[in-house]
């Protein structure tokens, strides 16, 4: 099977502090690899490598065949990238802003105009197309921040965290659709700390912890690996930590 990533000792140090690690790993064509890990584990210090915005110190990877170092633009249209942050101008519709984007991405008119009603329709958002995005629920700026990241038709396509602060209907709405666009063909990179969603969606995994890459493969594999049918259990056969730990350790950290 070909490969849409490959990621050789890919590292990035910030002072004192190595937030990835020799991250070495493949993602193949046409799946879900999700990448899982705890908070501050250096999920989105990885992924802002992998998409270019930020310059690794070592290591390097390629994307869809392209270096992330010396093919930067090659890689970044090849790529649809939904960050941790919205990317959404508030006083715009869902319309406009999509249009703003596919520009920038070079999008024919004609195409475009196809495109972003297609994808609103997708979205169950055509009927709210003439609001501005800024008077959407969180559920629905997600579904607008989403669909902005296939207007170019991108071959990987690059969520952090997606699903994080949703209600429940509009986490249903975001997985299913990952789903349905790996059906069609997209390899997808999810990252996510919890495992019951990399469990749902994922086929291969790679499992982070401070910094390095403690364990990849298939999600049955590893799973057999460590005699269980449970995410949480292998992440605890690896870390001596339980998943309670780290929301504690979360909450202490937002001083609740
Ligand atoms: N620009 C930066 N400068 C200094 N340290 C940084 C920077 N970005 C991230 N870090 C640190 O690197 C470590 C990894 O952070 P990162 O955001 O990659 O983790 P994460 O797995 O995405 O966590 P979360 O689940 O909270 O999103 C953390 O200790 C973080 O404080
Ligand atoms: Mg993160």
């Amino acid at each position: 099977m070909s490969l849409s990533v490959e990621v050789r000792e890919l590292t990035k140090v910030f002072g004192d502090l190595v937030a990835v690690d020799h991250a070495t790993f493949s993602v193949k064509r046409g799946e879900i690899f999700g990448l899982l890990g705890p908070n501050g584990a250096g999920k989105s210090t990885l992924f802002r490598m992998l998409c270019t915005v930020l310059r690794p110190t070592y290591g390097t990877a390629k994307v869809e065949g392209h270096d992330i170092l010396k093919e930067t633009n090659e890689v970044r249209k090849v790529i649809g990238v939904v960050q941790e942050k919205l990317i959404l101008y508030a006083p715009l519709t869902p319309i406009e802003n999509l249009t703003f984007f596919g520009k920038l991405y070079g999008v024919e008119d004609d195409v475009l105009k196809r495109k972003i009603e297609e994808l609103l329709q997708e979205a169950k958002l055509w009927e709210v197309r003439d609001k501005p995005v800024g008077i959407f629920s969180s559920g629905m700026r997600q579904r607008v921040n989403i669909i902005r990241a296939l207007l170019h038709d991108p071959k990987l396509l690059m969520l952090d965290e997606p699903t994080n602060t949703l209600d429940p209907q509009s986490v249903r709405w975001v997985r299913d659709y990952i789903k349905a666009l790996r059906d069609r063909g997209l390899t997808i990179i999810l990252t996510s700390h919890d495992m019951y969603e990399i469990d749902e969606l994922a086929e291969e995994v790679a499992i982070m912890d401070r910094g390095k890459i403690i364990a990849v493969g298939g999600k049955e594999e590893l799973k057999n690996k460590y005699s269980t049918d449970k995410f949480e259990e292998v992440f605890l056969a690896l870390t001596g930590r339980t998943l309670r730990d780290e929301l504690s350790g979360r909450l202490k950290r937002r001083g609740w």
